[in-house]
């Protein structure tokens, strides 16, 4: 059931996660016929070859130090195996997607250029546009909290820290739709036509970018990365490309889903509330814990190289070994009362941002938007309800709310 997109649909299946943390750091899973289709293939059903779930802390933490083993390169990162050569080479060209040496070189490139000192240099814009978004929210009564509030914040500062005009970040959100909804109905559904514009599409506006950016560059991410020199070379127009549409859709529906779920938790668990209304310099820490709660990307995939060993169980050559951030987070040899938020929680060595090489380079600009938003609306958070049903989306892969409708109560 873990691999089955529709299962998340109802919800985290919560359940499962911890029979199998509690029987064994390793365990098998099947995977189900999924529903693809596309002009050339029409509809069929695709089975996965079937995996290792890794839903222990410290397996987790082993397999991903030890990326010569554990490879993000051989088969992808992500659950689904590419369907054809073509397939596996595009998905290469993303950095998830690397090993070394590769990975490194790229990933320097992007370091460089994404300094602490760029990400704080959006603070003054971010604070603007969670201002403006929760006031307008807020002064409505009843709102969509993932439409007017989780989606949009991250669009507007992927738009500034992109170079995009903002104007065209409904462009954002659809790629980045089509491509993480990949399985959703309501997005993707399935569709490797779809799949495959998506990119075209999105590579033709990066490229005009770069090319704009070329010719007259600024102080901003693109301009550096364009003229970006790690060890001996600039990056090829075709690695922009992918650069830049790893940063569009990691950037994205991530921090939307961590945005929606912990204003969901909130909501749900207004004892906490009041800790964080009372002392402000407790956000960070709560951020944390809502990461921790939330775990927006629930796992990445690796591919073995070796026969190896994990968490006591034999893994050989080749083999697809999935890891679950969502269960390493829930995971109660770690963490104490794992199923209970508690905003104070410290120390929380949470796993939502990965670990080893391929650690979340979004990660302070995630954790800043959170709080920048927490703090826009905390003259208001005792006051927030659910107003309806919450929407979920049907994918395996992030945790995520399509819908989430809330009203602020008068007291
Ligand atoms: C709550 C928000 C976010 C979460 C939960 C999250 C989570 C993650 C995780 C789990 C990985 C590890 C991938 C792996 O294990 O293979 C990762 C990698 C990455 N993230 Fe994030 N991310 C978030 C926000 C962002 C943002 C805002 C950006 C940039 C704008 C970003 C850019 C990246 C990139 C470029 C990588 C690839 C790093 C590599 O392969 O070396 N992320 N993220």
């Amino acid at each position: 059931m873990l691999a089955d997109p529709a299962v998340y649909g109802a919800g985290v299946p919560w359940q499962e996660f911890a029979r199998r943390r509690r029987a064994a750091a390793v365990t098998w899973v099947d995977e189900p016929a999924l529903r693809r289709h596309s002009t050339a293939g029409g509809v069929r059903s695709h089975r996965g070859s079937g995996f290792w779930a890794v839903t222990q802390h410290a397996a987790i933490v082993s397999a991903s130090r030890s990326p010569t083993v554990f490879s993000s390169a051989a088969r992808g990162a992500f659950l689904a195996d590419p369907e054809t050569a073509e397939d596996l080479e595009r998905a290469r060209q993303l950095l998830v997607n690397m090993d070394a040496p590769e990975h490194g070189r790229i990933r320097h490139l992007v370091t460089a250029a994404f300094t602490p000192r760029a990400v704080h240099a959006l603070s003054a814009s971010i604070h603007d546009h969670a201002a403006r978004l929760a006031g307008r929210a807020l002064a409505a009564g009843g709102f969509d909290a993932v439409a007017d509030i989780a989606a949009e914040l991250p669009l507007l500062v992927l738009a500034d820290l992109l170079g995009i005009p903002r104007s065209d970040r409904g462009l954002l959100l659809r790629w980045s739709n089509n491509l993480v909804g990949f399985d959703d109905p309501e997005y993707g559904a399935g569709s490797v036509d779809s799949y495959r514009e998506t990119f075209g599409e999105a590579f033709r506006y990066a490229r005009d970018l770069a090319a704009r950016r070329r010719r007259s560059p600024g102080d901003d991410l693109i301009s550096g990365l364009v003229a970006a020199n790690g060890t001996g070379r600039r990056l090829t127009d075709q690695e922009f490309c992918q650069l830049w549409l790893l940063l569009v859709i990691a950037g994205n529906e991530t921090t939307r889903h961590l945005l929606s779920g912990a204003l969901l938790a909130l909501a749900e668990q207004p004892d906490q509330v009041s800790m964080l209304v009372a002392d402000p310099g407790r956000t960070p820490r709560a951020v944390d814990e809502l990461l921790r709660w939330v775990t927006p990307i629930m796992q990445f995939r690796r591919t073995a190289l070796a026969d190896t060993e994990l968490g006591g169980q034999r893994i050989r050559a080749g083999e697809k070994v999935v890891l679950y951030y969502i269960s390493a987070n829930r995971d109660e040899t770690v963490f104490r009362a794992p199923d209970r938020l508690d905003l104070g929680r410290q120390p929380n060595p949470h796993l939502a941002f990965g670990v080893g090489p391929h650690y979340c380079l979004g990660s302070h600009l995630a954790h800043l938007e959170t709080r920048i938003m927490l703090d826009a609306m905390r003259p208001y958070l005792a006051d927030l309800r659910l107003a309806g049903p919450v929407t979920r989306l049907q994918s395996s892969f992030m945790n995520g709310i399509k819908s989430l409708p809330m009203t602020v109560v008068s007291r």
